[in-house]
């Protein structure tokens, strides 16, 4: 795919059946809902009415998060799993939520690189729109791939010129390996991230969880099995070990917590750890 392909819309039918993107710009209020999005998400509330709070709760930590790798220098940022833009078409119902990657980071460093990845059509074609709409992007690009092809993502990544290998990579993966089912793939996909980024660069990763709230969340994945979707919750272990021996972004060892805890300037830092559903973790790749 060459570099001009990045931006260009693609043109494919949105099917009936509901997403996780779908699903997670209904609970941001980022999209007008499809037919097919409407019952699950009743279904989902009625079995987890915490669901569209923690969804924010989530969003905010990427926000946070993105600004302050941005503090840090990060330059060139690969957004896994980016899900649909949050001020296209149907504005954000809340105005700290109406941000995108590529704005906080370009807020910071006006050349900075910042490529979406995601395996939803849709989601892409939402993306190459709302940039293509908004200022000179030349340096933010959306690319439709599959996450779990990870050396295939990297190898057009760094041929596009998308990102070099001579500074670090900060690498976002929000909420997005509770929808690849297999924990096997998950591992090894960010075993080669890993292996690939150089020095410096960071990992961030979100990842939904049933340790705090087992009944609810065992509840919330079966209705998400009876619309198609596998979800699946992992334990705060899971995600440690995505960060093999990488160090904290604070330093020491990675610190894996309650999302809401991990910025201090998260607005619901002070709520029950139940409220985030899911853990939040970042590390840096150490020089030797
Ligand atoms: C719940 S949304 C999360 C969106 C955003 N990262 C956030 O934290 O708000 C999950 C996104 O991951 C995408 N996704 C799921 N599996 C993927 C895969 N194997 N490769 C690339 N993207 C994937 C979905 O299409 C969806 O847009």
């Amino acid at each position: 795919m060459s570099l001009a392909d990045e931006r260009l819309p693609v043109a494919k039918p949105v099917p009936p059946q509901t997403s996780s993107s779908r699903l997670s710009a209904v609970w941001l209020g980022i999209r007008s809902p499809h037919d097919g999005d409407q019952d699950v998400a009743r279904a989902v509330r009625n079995v987890f009415p915490r669901q569209p709070a923690a969804a924010r709760i989530n969003r905010e930590h990427h926000l946070l998060i993105t600004h302050a790798l941005a503090q840090r220098g990060m330059t060139q940022i690969l957004d896994l799993g980016c899900g649909y833009p949050a001020n296209g078409q149907y504005g954000s119902a809340d105005p700290l939520l109406s941000q995108n990657t590529h704005e906080v980071v370009q807020r910071h460093w006006r050349a900075a690189s910042v490529t979406y990845v995601d395996n939803d059509p849709d989601v892409v074609n939402a993306r190459r729109t709302e940039i293509a709409a908004t200022a000179s992007q030349t340096q933010t690009r959306t690319r439709l791939a599959d996450i779990t092809d990870m050396a295939d993502l990297l190898d057009q990544v760094e041929r596009s010129g998308a990102v070099t290998r001579d500074r670090p990579v900060a690498v976002l993966a929000h909420d997005v390996f509770p929808w690849i089912p297999d924990d096997d793939v998950i591992c090894s996909c960010v075993a080669s991230l890993r292996e690939w980024l150089p020095p410096g660069s960071a990992l961030s990763v979100t990842h939904a969880t049933a340790d705090m709230t087992p009944t609810w969340i065992q509840r919330l994945t079966g209705v998400y099995a009876e619309a198609g979707l596998s979800f699946r919750p992992r334990g705060r272990g899971f995600t440690t070990d995505l960060f093999g021996d990488w160090e904290d972004l604070y330093g020491g060892p990675v610190r894996v917590i309650p999302t809401a805890r991990h910025q201090l300037g998260h607005h619901e830092s002070k709520a029950p750890d139940f409220h985030s559903a899911g853990y939040a973790g970042v590390a840096i790749k150490p020089s030797t």
